[in-house]
């Protein structure tokens, strides 16, 4: 059941009061200063503060309209009687920051935590979108658990390319394939670079970004509706103007994150994860989240929600379609009213209402794009657990976007040591793979890499490409983009570079996957793998200092959620001494 709320706070009962509201000489310095920079007590006195903690920076173009957004949250926290401040928060860009934005995405985390903390700040409206941001705002605030809200950056519009729609990540992966197997030439090629983005917002496959915003707005962190509508539409700029409004009355009816998401929150988010269809990535990731709020989320969870819900939503990499078609067939709402059987209703959301009540009206208008139940996209949910002796700990694979053929395959082993082997190896005409064969990456986990890239869809050799082949077995410790597909085994834990079974595989190896089954297995014998195990040596740590070393010493492991030990830790952080 939503919080009962039933007193609201006074302005003395503000956080920011600590800070502004005393008589002293401290609380004189905070004033004065706020003077300085040319508000009078009028804008701010008795107001909550309402921080905007914004991800943008001229490098991740999935947020380029956040500079205009940011003026419409202002303008509805004006409005609602609330004074905003935006903070800048490091803008962790999917297309740019190497070797990947995961190794930033606890950064990310810890920083919003820390700026909601040591200012003072009432409750914060939370900017983000492209991939990593999404979880790494929200696990921060939910560590700093003032009252938030989540303003999705909506996916940017469909691509096009000579009247043949183009999907972000995953059009790109097909044209490449394509230009390897020598059938497309520059032109096209070029064409497709022009095409394939071509708006503000993010990727619009249901790629992690889409899943994300959508697990956001399940949960119950955005105002209803929101993660569907596409950046540059103008409701869009009309959310984030009431998202504005909304974060003033939570402060004072001390909304907050943990009030929110309990473990049926979790369970809800796991489930339309499942139906849209979404990307592995959001396994790591709602670990990593569910574990700020106290609640462990075991893979099994994902493999049981697996069994009972269907994929509605036809979107890419499974499907047809892109976000911009879902939202006019009725968008996320839509969805969930479709599934609303296998839902937990009664879950509290931030607009005040429960999740039942924002949906209760919601309608589909396209039944190919949001399936009926009776004629879902898959029966089964979108991604499986696996488990067996070369991934003790589990690991992931996504069915609906791989080649049915595979889902039962056993095929030789060829082993890449690491991701700088895989390139110069894999179109050497003098490899012998076949299409039948298994490709192994190592090296590619979350300390192993590090950061756990996007490197799990292992290209197909282009002497295979040219034979047709277009999808074969591959398995790594990495992670595979959302917008991504194939028969690729992910997330394999433990990971090689810690010792996992995966760091013994050898060439010529036979693997078993079995994905009804949810087994992957070697077929090498105990003792022959235990002679292994003695002659293995962990590979030199990567970084020597800085962050890098910090992010080795304290990352999880992928069915941990990746997060910083010190970070996912239960208890509380005490609020900041004014003195
Ligand atoms: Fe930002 Fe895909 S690059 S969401």
């Amino acid at each position: 059941m939503p919080k009962q709320t039933p007193t609201r706070k006074t302005p003395q009962d503000l956080r920011s009061f600590r800070w502004m509201g005393s008589d002293d000489l401290r609380s004189f310095g905070h004033r004065s200063r706020l003077k300085q920079m040319g508000y009078s007590s009028d804008d701010y006195g008795g107001k909550p503060i309402i921080a905007i903690l914004n991800a943008w920076s001229d490098l991740i173009p999935c947020h380029t309209h956040f500079p205009q957004r940011v003026e419409e949250i202002k303008r509805g926290i004006w409005q609602a009687g609330g004074f905003p401040v935006e903070i800048p928060v490091t803008s962790v860009s999917e297309t740019f920051m190497k070797p990947t934005a995961m190794l930033y995405r606890n950064l990310l985390a810890m920083e919003a935590e820390e700026m909601l903390r040591s200012q003072p700040i009432d409750g914060a409206v939370l900017m983000g979108g492209c991939d990593k941001t999404t979880p790494g705002l929200i696990m921060g605030a939910i560590s700093a658990n003032l009252p938030a809200i989540f303003v999705p950056a909506g996916p940017m519009l469909n691509g096009n390319f000579q009247g043949t729609t183009l999907g972000s990540g995953t059009d790109s992966w097909k044209y490449w394939a394509e230009r390897c197997a020598g059938n497309i030439d520059n032109c096209v090629w070029r064409g497709v670079e022009e095409g394939i983005a071509r708006s503000p917002g993010h990727c619009m496959t249901m790629g992690t970004a889409s899943t994300m915003t959508s697990i956001a707005e399940t949960i119950g962190m955005t105002l209803p509706g929101a993660a569907s509508i596409p950046a540059v539409h103008s409701s869009h700029s009309r959310m984030a103007e009431a998202s504005g409004r909304r974060i003033v009355e939570m402060v004072w009816e001390d909304l907050k994150p943990r009030d929110i998401l309990d473990q049926r929150a979790w369970d809800n988010a796991i489930t339309v994860d499942m139906a849209i269809g979404g990307s592995t990535n959001a396994i790591v990731h709602l670990i990593a989240m569910a574990g700020r709020a106290g609640i462990e989320l075991p893979l099994e969870r994902f493999d049981e929600i697996s069994h009972s819900t269907p994929v509605i939503a036809n979107l890419r990499p499974a499907g047809k379609y892109l976000m911009q078609d879902f939202y006019d067939a009725g968008g996320l709402p839509g969805l969930l009213n479709r599934i609303g059987d296998l839902l937990h209703l009664d879950c509290a959301t931030v607009n005040g209402k429960t999740l039942g009540e924002n949906i209760q009206d919601a309608g589909v208008y396209n039944d190919d794009i949001i399936r009926p139940r009776g004629n879902p996209v898959s029966p089964f949910g979108s991604t499986f657990v696996l488990r067996g002796n070369l991934a003790p700990d589990g690991c992931v694979i996504k069915p609906i976007a791989a080649e049915a053929r595979l889902a039962k395959h056993t095929g030789p082993a060829i082993v890449f040591k690491d991701y700088a082997d895989l390139k110069a190896r894999i179109d050497d005409e003098a490899l012998p793979v076949t299409g039948d064969s298994v490709l192994v990456l190592l090296g590619a986990g979350p300390l192993g890499a590090p950061g756990m890239p996007e490197w799990g869809m292992l290209p197909i050799p282009k002497k295979l490409l040219r034979a047709g082949v277009r999808d074969m077995v591959r398995i790594s410790d990495s992670r595979m983009s959302g917008t991504s597909y194939g028969t690729c085994v992910l997330h394999v834990c433990p990971e090689s570079a810690i010792g996992g079974p995966l760091a013994l595989v050898r060439d010529g190896d036979m693997i078993e996957l079995d994905v009804q089954a949810r087994k992957i297995n070697l077929r090498v014998s105990d003792a022959e793998l235990t002679r292994r195990r003695e002659q293995w040596r962990p590979p030199q740590p990567r970084y020597p200092r800085g962050y890098g070393k910090l992010f080795a010493a304290e990352c999880t492991q992928a069915n941990e959620g990746c997060d910083f030990r010190f970070l996912a830790a239960d208890g509380s952080t005490p609020e900041p001494d004014i003195y």
